[in-house]
């Protein structure tokens, strides 16, 4: 009983350091130069309908769950982090667009079994920790029939190349996590979901960036912007180190670059997933 309880306090501080890390820098702003396009991408492929029940999981301020309302789907947004789920319902309501906006844990979702035609997370489910309990709850929430999708950062791409970058800057992870971009491959996904989730999209896409004049601009953003980014910086300057990640970072940057010095190009790749709940 009393492991159950020191898990239990574990897991809600756990929680809360992520719920700060993501509200920490502007990652409303991170959405809107850059990441917008991804939404419709994954709303797109989950097919949804005018009537729909949708759930969007880790919504943040509602990439998807966004355009899949403008779709006529009724849908909630659930997050860990009420500060974008804030920034969210003002961009909905700034729309004259109606959503539930709900805070929770993608690892414990409080909704009923079978509750929702379409379960999807647009880089979102993969940033929680434990990735079976995450996968196990999407399944649950969703009718027989109904579908799954997931758009996520792949580890061969440049966001499973700016993890790998910064890890070992990086407090060490808590036991039990996984790593986010685990999610951008085809077999852990297999391995999360085996015969539960039939998939019929399976397809690793880009999304190309052309926002950012010099490359370093990249690397400026998601330091100011990104919490991932930002608690790494915090974690490197707490050990003097923070030159030796700024330098990491800058070589990142020149390494992903498919432009030029003057206008910078990066393409970010993810796999796109989309099946059927069996
Ligand atoms: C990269 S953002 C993606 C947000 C949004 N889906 C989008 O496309 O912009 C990651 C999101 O995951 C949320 N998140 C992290 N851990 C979570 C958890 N355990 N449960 C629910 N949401 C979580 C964060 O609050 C953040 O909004």
């Amino acid at each position: 009983m009393s492991s159950m309880i020191d898990v239990n306090d574990a897991d809600r501080a756990l929680k809360a350091k992520h719920r700060t890390m993501w509200a920490s820098g502007d990652y409303p702003s991170m959405v809107e130069t850059f990441l917008l396009p991804l939404g419709p991408v994954l709303v797109e492929a989950c097919g949804v309908r005018p009537g729909m029940r949708v759930l969007d999981v880790a919504a943040g301020t509602g990439n998807a769950s966004i355009p899949a309302a403008e779709r006529g789907a009724s849908v909630v947004a659930s997050d860990l982090t009420p500060r974008l789920l804030d920034a969210g319902r003002e961009r909905a309501e700034s729309m004259g667009l109606e959503l539930k906006w709900v805070e929770a844990d993608a690892e414990d979702l409080p909704f009923p079994d079978e509750d929702f035609d379409v379960v999807m997370s647009c880089i979102g489910a993969m940033f929680a920790p434990h990735h079976q309990e995450v996968a196990n709850e999407l399944v649950r929430v969703c009718r027989p029939g109904g579908t799954i999708g997931l758009a996520s950062w792949t580890p061969e791409g440049m966001i499973g190349g700016l993890f790998r970058t910064m890890g070992p800057f990086a407090a060490p992870p808590p036991p039990g996590a996984q790593p986010p971009p685990l999610w951008g491959s085809e077999d852990h996904l297999d391995s999360l979901f085996g015969d539960r989730v039939s998939f019929t999209v399976l397809e690793r896409r880009v999304l190309e960036i052309t926002a950012f004049q010099h490359p370093l601009d990249w690397g400026e953003h998601f330091k100011q912007f990104y919490g991932p980014t930002i608690v790494t910086f915090d974690h490197a300057h707490r050990n003097g180190r923070e030159e030796e990640l700024d330098e990491a970072l800058a070589a990142f940057c020149h390494e992903w670059n498919l432009g030029t010095e003057s206008q910078a190009r990066f393409e970010q790749e993810y796999l796109l997933a989309v099946g059927t709940r069996k």
